[in-house]
């Protein structure tokens, strides 16, 4: 036998990295419990007893009693609790990203699929294992982290219409439908119940508009001569506010908006996947390069999780949620929101649990979010919060309201004092009760806590399974004859007989998915709409018509 090094199995994740690095001079060591402290040790005992759940949980941490943690008592969140939603808040700087991290990388452990949106590109790191240094190593000690390892997670890179580093993300316009839009283009009520009416008339005449320039000639078709009778039956849309949309759309256009929406469509039911390894994957939603454009991307990730409303079949009780979304910067979604919006929201928050879906809003204040959304959070990790302005004051008064009551800490003053990585939480027991509030320390991210080389992602992006699906936008400029194709005429319509069969199947992936329901279902209003030759002229320079209506759901999002 010689003395030649055993292969080293590479990355083994039972290799506790943390322990073999020698004592870093800057660590401190943990702090002993000092004496006299039987009774911090007590209180932290007690709080951990409330988090001893008999199913599996994900860990977040340990107990902190006046300044000294007790690796010993463990703060935990049950798996199955995961799509009762969560709120991550705290001042910038504080870790809510890296407590999402570490979330996020023991779920996909688990098995369960995660999107995050990744406002800063900082997330990306979740795809490369991370490195351990002092700070990680008494950080692990400290939580009782012994099993820490560097550690890579799958991860799929997405990004808004291509733009940025990710497989491109893109809806039809009649998919994302009227009250998304109205967000993204800030219209007022009347406006965006005037828009409302512009989709209602294309939905009725089951016409699937792409793109914005689809949505523009509708809007320019009902207000100029050929559109008047059709514009006098749906009444309510007057020229002056159809042209100040149409303005509106044009600016958005001028932006680029048009990347954003078009074909081929993004399947929400691509966030659902797990790798061979049965993993959950990541969807990183990458949105650095549209930090600029907030009302854009936040609408966005509302229409990815409107749209897997629609499409997840009803579930009930999970042991471990089908997904769990978070939703960073969550305040842009709800800034300057209608009530229409607002309502839409709160019904899919409520409705989505049922789903199997977990939705953690992350957010600097707690205030951020309104009442009706915040009431359905039930899992809390609030980081520090600054007291600075009297607006401050009022907000951190407001967080300590919504916490338990506890005698183990002055919350109002613990809020304040947390430090970095550390976090204030109460959450959901199997029951359904609040564990104790609990002071804790947060366990480290075992992937990079940092954004990832450019070239590293591009490689990845370049080699995922998704890319022929999704990397080439359809080309409008030859779908003439697609369009013609598609253009299924309803029983009994005359005019041009296109060679379409009279089911709305069709191979492309153009317009809303077939539902299997019979022409003939139609409502007479459709045939109307399509019968007048006007329509038929447009309809062909335009889009797609399936002959047949297209529903709305919750959030106006088209059902398919
Ligand atoms: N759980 C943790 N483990 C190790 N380090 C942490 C942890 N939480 C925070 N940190 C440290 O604090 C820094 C800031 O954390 P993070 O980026 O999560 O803050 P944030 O609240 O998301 O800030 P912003 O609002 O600016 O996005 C990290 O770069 C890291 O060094
Ligand atoms: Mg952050």
């Amino acid at each position: 036998m010689t003395d030649q090094p055993a292969p080293v199995p590479p990355a083994d994740p039972g290799a506790p990295a943390a322990p073999a690095a020698p004592a870093a001079p800057e660590a401190k060591a943990a702090k002993a419990a000092p004496s006299g402290s039987k009774t911090g040790a007590a209180a932290a005992d007690k709080i951990a007893a409330g988090y001893a759940f008999a199913g599996e949980a994900l860990e977040f941490g340990t107990v902190i009693i006046d300044g000294t943690a007790y690796p010993e008592a463990r703060i935990r969140v049950p798996l199955s609790m995961m799509n009762r939603h969560g709120l991550i808040a705290g001042a910038t700087g504080t870790g809510k990203t890296k407590t999402l991290q570490g979330l996020t990388e023991q779920l996909s452990a688990a098995g369960v699929p995660v999107v995050v949106a990744d406002i800063k590109g900082d997330l990306s790191g979740l795809a490369q294992p991370g490195a351990s240094n002092a700070k990680i190593a008494q950080r692990s000690t400290d939580t009782a982290d012994t099993g820490w390892a560097p550690t890579a997670f799958p991860v799929e890179f997405f990004a808004l219409g291509g733009v940025g580093s990710g497989i491109a993300l893109r809806a039809t316009m009649t998919s994302f439908g009227p009250t998304l839009l109205s967000k993204i283009l800030g219209l007022n009520s009347t406006q965006e119940s005037s828009l409302n009416l512009v989709f209602h008339y294309a939905d009725q005449a089951g016409l699937a508009l792409l793109d914005l320039k689809d949505l523009r000639a509708v809007i320019q078709f009902l207000v100029g001569d050929e559109g008047k009778a059709d514009l006098a039956q749906l009444g309510g849309l007057s020229s002056s506010t159809a042209g100040v949309i149409l303005r509106d759309l044009i600016g958005l256009e001028d932006q680029g908006g048009d990347q954003f929406f078009g074909e081929p469509e993004f399947e929400t039911s691509d966030l659902l996947r797990t790798g061979s390894d049965g993993r959950g994957i990541v969807s990183s939603i990458e949105l650095a390069n549209l930090q600029d454009r907030p009302q854009l991307f936040s609408t966005f990730l509302m229409w990815l999780l409107a749209d897997l409303f629609h499409e997840l079949p009803e579930v009930g009780d999970v042991d471990k949620p089908k997904l769990v979304f978070f939703f960073d910067e969550a305040h842009l979604l709800f800034d300057g929101a209608s009530k229409a919006f607002l309502d839409a929201v709160t019904q899919t928050v409520r409705l989505i649990r049922s789903k199997g879906v977990g939705i953690f809003f992350v957010t600097q204040n707690p205030t951020d979010v309104p009442d009706a959304v915040l009431g359905q959070l039930g899992n809390r990790v609030q980081h520090a919060l600054r007291a600075f302005t009297p607006d401050d004051a009022a907000a951190l008064a407001k967080a300590v309201k919504t916490y338990p009551k506890t005698k183990d800490y002055d919350l109002a003053e613990a809020l304040q004092q947390l430090g970095t990585g550390e976090a204030v939480i109460t959450v959901l027991s199997e029951s359904g009760a609040p564990t104790p509030v609990a002071w804790a320390r947060m366990r480290a991210p075992r992937s990079l806590m940092a954004q990832i080389d450019p070239a590293a992602q591009q490689q990845a992006i370049a080699a995922s399974p998704l890319q022929p699906k999704y990397g080439q936008l359809v080309d409008r400029d030859s779908a003439y004859e697609k369009l013609t194709a598609r253009l299924a005429p309803p029983p009994a319509a005359g005019g041009p007989a296109p060679p379409a069969p009279s089911s709305p199947s069709s191979p492309s992936a153009a317009g809303p998915k077939p539902s299997g329901k019979p022409a003939k279902d139609q409502p007479s209003a459709v045939e109307t709409v399509l019968r007048s030759s006007a329509f038929k002229s447009f309809a062909r320079s335009a889009a797609t018509v399936l002959g047949r209506e297209i529903t709305r759901g919750i959030f106006g999002t088209r059902r398919r």
